[in-house]
C-alpha cells in the first residue's frame, strides 16, 4: 500500500507498506528527497523526526539552505544520491553536463501512484497486476538544467518486495554523459551490520561470505560482461545478530545479467549507504537532448525474522512474479543430458541407445549437448555455424528427434548463440561480427570470441539460424549456454564516443533476442547456462525459468553451491544432475543415493553414460526418478529452510528442508560432508509443520506430533562411511 500526503511543514511524506515492512521518504522544505525509514512495518505516521542533520567540518553545506550550516548532502539520508554537489559518499548517479561540469542537484517535482507494477521496456522486471502490486513514481529535476530523474518503486505487498529503478531524462537542450547510473540508493542512519555476499569461480559458484561492515567501502561486482561466477548480483545487509530465524536483513537482487556493482559504505557519521546498479567502470552513456536512459531494476526485501524469511520472500516472488511461461509453475521433466556421458564424442546411434536405457527408467527428456553442429568435435571450432552435422548424427535432426521420441522421451538441444569460433564459416564471412578492439589481437577464452549482440544485424542472423533449427524438428527443451566473459568490449557498428555503451547495449540485445525466441516457442522449456552458474541472476530467470546451477556435479561441493544459491533464488530455478562417480570435476567417490538427494533438491536430471551403469545402479536411478516425480511439486513450491550450514566447521553434516506452506508435508535431506570417528548423535528441528497434526516419517508406523518434530526435533540416521546422505519424507498420518 502506497500513500503520500503533505505534513504541516509542507513536506511530502511517501509511505510504502508491504505485509510486514514499511518504507518511507520525505520531500523536504527544499525539495530534497530524503530517506526516512526501511524496516519492520510500523503504523502510518511521519517518521522523519528520526532524520538527523549532522554537521561535520569539511562537508559541503547546500547553497539552497543558505544559513542552515548543517544541511549537507554529505550527511543527510537520501533517496537518490548524486555526485558533485556536496555528497562525498559513493553515489547513485553521476552526470557530466554539456559544460563539462560533473554535478546534479535534484529537487522534487511531482509523483504518482498507480495500480499494478510498472514494466521496463526492453529490460526484465518483476511483474504484478493491479490486485497484487502498485507503482509509485517520484520525479526529481536538477536545480539548474532540465535533467529529470524519475524514481520508480514497485510494490509486491504479499512477498514484502519493493523494487526500484530510475529513468534519467535529458531535456536540457544539449547532450549529457551519464557516467554512473545505478538503480538504487538506501541510506540507513544507524545500526551495526554485516554483509553477506556470494563469490566463487567456475565450478564453485556462490560461496557464502559474511563480513562485518567496517568504515570504508565494501563492494562486489562484475566487469565480465555477465553477472559472473565470481560474484552474485544478489547480496544481503543484515544486523550483526541475524540468524536463519531472527534478526534484521535487507536483500538486494539485481534484475540484470551484465556488469554490476553492489557497494556498501560505512561513513564518518556511522551511517550505512547501499547502492546497486550497472557497474560504472567502462560505462558512459551519451544522452542527446530528448533521450532517456532506463536503469535495470533492483528487487529489495526486508525481513526482521532472519535470513530464512528473507530467502522465502525472494523464492515466492521469483517463482510467481518473475519467471514466466508454460513451465513457470509446472513440474519440470526429469532429463538425461549426454555432456558428462560422452562429451562431444557421440553418434546418433549412441544418443538413441542412451535414450532407450533412460526411458526404461522413467526419465522423460533427452538433451543433446554440445557437438551436434558445424565442425564441432572439439571446443576449438564451429560456434556460430548452427547447421546440423548430419554426418555425425547419421541422420537429420528431425529423424534423430523422432528416434528419441520413439523411445518414449522428449527431445532437447544445446546452443551457445552468443559466441563464435574463429574456425567457423560465420567468422570467415563476418570477422567484424566478433567483439574485438581495433588494431589489437583478439582476447580468446575457451578459444572462442563473443558475437556483437549490440548489433541488430548480428542478432537477427543468429535468431534466424536458431529458428531454422528449432522448426526443423520436434524440440521440447533448449539449453542456452555462454562459455566465456567479454573483455575486448568494442563494437564496429558504433562510433568511438559510444563505446562506453556497448556492455549495456550487449545485454539489451541479449534480452531482445531472448524475448523474441521465447515468445516464438512458448512450448519449449528454456534452461540458462553460462559454464554452469555464471549467469545465475533474475535477469535470465525472466526469460528462462531454470539455470544449470554449476558445472560442478560433485554432491559434496554442490551442497555448498546450492546452499549459497538458496539465499536469493528458489529451488525451482536450480537444475541439478546425478553424474558419474568418481566425479569428473573432483575425482570424489560418492554413493548414488547421495548424488540423487542433491539432484532431487533441485530440478532433477542425470548426466552420465547410462549405458555403462550396472543393473543395480539403473534400479537406483529409476527409484530416484519416481521419487522426483512425487516430490518435485513440494521442492518447487514448498517453503525452503536451511536447517544447518555446510560452512559450520563444528558440524560434519548439512541439512535442509522443503515444507508445504500449509504444513501438510515436508522433505528433509542431510548429507555428511566429513567423516569423524566416535561420532556423536545429530539432531535437527523441523520447521513449518502443524503443531497439533500427527505425522509419519518415511511411511513408518510410528506417528509424531508436528510440535514434537519442530520443538523436540528428529534424530538423523547414523551410517558408516563417507558422504552419506539420508532423507526424511514427513507426511500427515
Ligand atoms: C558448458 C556447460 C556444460 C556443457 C558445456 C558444453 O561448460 O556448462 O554443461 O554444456 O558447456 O560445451
Amino acid at each position: 500500500m502506497i500513500s503520500s500526503y503533505k505534513n504541516d511543514h509542507e513536506n511530502t511524506i511517501f509511505t510504502i507498506h508491504t505485509a510486514n515492512t514499511t518504507y518511507q521518504m520525505k520531500a523536504d522544505w527544499y525539495g530534497t528527497l530524503l530517506h526516512t525509514y526501511y524496516g519492520k512495518r510500523v503504523p502510518d505516521g511521519d517518521l522523519s523526526y528520526i532524520i538527523e542533520y549532522p554537521a561535520p567540518s569539511f562537508s559541503g553545506h547546500s547553497h539552497i539552505a543558505r544559513t542552515s550550516w548543517n544541511y549537507s548532502p554529505d550527511t543527510y539520508p537520501q533517496e537518490c544520491s548524486t555526485f558533485g554537489c556536496g555528497d562525498f559518499r559513493t553515489t547513485m548517479i553521476a552526470v557530466r553536463n554539456t559544460d563539462g561540469s560533473r554535478g546534479l542537484e535534484l529537487c522534487y517535482v511531482d509523483s504518482e501512484i498507480t495500480e499494478g507494477k510498472y514494466s521496463i521496456k526492453g529490460l526484465p522486471a518483476f511483474y504484478g497486476d493491479k490486485d497484487e502490486a502498485q507503482t509509485l513514481r517520484i520525479t526529481l529535476k536538477d536545480r539548474v538544467y532540465d535533467i529529470y530523474v524519475h524514481l520508480y518503486y514497485g510494490v509486491i505487498d504479499k512477498y514484502d518486495i519493493i523494487t526500484r529503478y530510475a529513468v534519467i531524462e535529458n531535456k536540457s537542450g544539449a547532450e549529457i554523459k551519464l557516467e554512473k547510473a545505478l538503480s538504487m540508493n538506501l541510506d540507513i542512519q544507524f545500526g551495526k551490520f554485516d554483509t553477506i555476499t556470494f563469490h566463487g569461480r567456475h565450478t564453485s559458484e556462490r560461496e557464502f561470505c559474511r563480513e562485518t561492515v567496517e568504515p570504508g567501502r565494501r563492494s562486489v561486482g562484475s566487469l565480465r560482461g555477465a553477472s559472473s561466477h565470481q560474484f552474485s548480483p544478489f547480496a544481503i545487509l543484515c544486523s550483526h545478530d541475524a540468524t536463519e530465524e531472527a534478526g534484521e536483513c535487507y536483500g538486494f537482487n539485481f534484475v540484470y545479467s551484465g556488469n554490476f556493482l553492489w557497494e556498501v559504505e560505512y561513513e564518518q557519521m556511522r551511517q550505512t549507504r547501499v547502492v546497486m546498479g550497472i557497474n560504472p567502470e567502462n560505462f558512459c552513456y551519451i544522452l542527446a537532448d530528448g533521450e532517456t536512459f532506463e536503469t535495470p531494476e533492483v528487487a529489495m526485501s526486508f525481513s526482521n525474522e532472519g535470513l530464512g524469511k528473507l530467502s522465502r520472500n525472494y523464492h515466492k516472488a521469483i517463482r510467481n512474479n518473475l519467471c514466466r511461461g508454460k513451465y513457470k509453475l509446472a513440474r519440470r521433466p526429469s532429463l538425461i543430458n549426454n555432456w558428462e556421458g560422452t562429451y562431444m564424442d557421440f553418434t546418433g546411434d549412441k544418443l538413441v541407445s542412451m535414450a532407450e536405457d533412460a526411458s526404461k527408467l522413467g526419465i522423460e527428456l533427452f538433451v543433446m549437448d554440445d557437438g551436434w553442429f558445424g565442425k564441432r568435435d572439439t571446443d576449438t571450432s564451429g560456434l556460430g555455424d548452427w547447421v546440423v552435422n548430419e554426418k555425425k548424427l547419421g541422420c537429420t535432426l528431425s529423424e534423430l528427434a523422432e528416434r528419441i521420441k520413439a523411445t518414449g522421451m522428449k527431445f532437447g538441444i544445446w546452443f551457445e548463440p552468443e559466441c563464435i569460433s574463429e574456425d567457423s564459416d560465420l567468422f570467415r564471412a563476418h570477422p567484424d561480427w566478433a567483439l574485438t578492439m581495433p588494431n589489437r589481437g583478439p582476447v580468446r577464452s575457451r578459444t572462442q570470441l563473443v558475437l556483437d549482440f549490440a548489433r541488430e544485424d548480428v542478432r537477427e542472423y543468429i535468431l534466424n539460424s536458431l529458428i531454422k533449427v528449432l522448426e526443423s524438428a520436434d524440440i521440447s527443451y533448449v539449453k542456452w549456454d555462454f562459455n566465456r566473459h567479454i573483455c575486448d568490449v568494442y563494437s564496429n557498428a558504433f562510433p568511438a564516443e559510444k563505446q562506453g555503451e556497448i556492455n549495456h547495449r550487449y545485454i539489451l540485445g541479449l534480452y531482445d533476442m531472448l524475448e523474441k525466441l521465447t515468445s516464438r516457442f512458448p512450448d519449449i522449456l528454456f534452461e540458462s547456462c553460462s559454464g554452469g552458474g555464471g549467469r545465475f541472476d533474475c535477469g535470465m530467470l525472466y526469460y528462462m525459468p531454470q539455470v544449470w546451477c554449476s558445472d560442478d556435479t560433485d554432491p559434496v561441493e554442490r551442497t555448498k553451491i546450492q546452499y549459497g544459491t538458496s539465499f536469493g533464488f528458489p529451488s525451482c530455478t536450480v537444475a541439478s544432475h546425478v553424474s558419474a562417480s568418481p566425479n569428473h570435476q573432483t575425482g570424489r567417490v560418492t554413493s548414488l543415493k547421495t548424488r540423487g538427494n542433491l539432484a532431487t533438491s533441485g530440478m532433477y536430471g542425470v548426466e552420465l553414460d547410462i549405458n555403462k551403469m550396472t543393473d543395480e545402479e539403473k534400479v537406483g536411478i529409476s527409484e530416484q526418478v519416481a521419487r522426483y516425480k512425487e516430490l518435485a511439486d513440494l521442492v518447487m513450491s514448498g517453503d525452503y529452510y536451511r536447517l544447518t550450514s555446510p560452512y559450520d566447521v563444528k558440524e560434519p553434516f548439512a541439512c535442509w528442508e522443503f515444507v508445504r506452506e500449509d504444513g501438510s508435508e515436508a522433505w528433509v535431506v542431510d548429507i555428511y560432508l566429513r567423516t569423524v570417528a566416535n561420532r556423536y548423535p545429530a539432531f535437527v528441528k523441523i520447521r513449518g509443520l502443524i503443531p497439533d497434526a500427527q505425522y509419519r516419517i518415511n511411511g513408518s508406523n510410528e506417528t509424531y506430533s508436528g510440535a514434537s518434530l519442530m520443538y523436540c526435533g528428529i534424530k538423523l540416521l547414523h551410517r558408516w562411511g563417507e558422504y552419506y546422505s539420508d532423507s526424511y519424507h514427513i507426511t500427515l498420518a
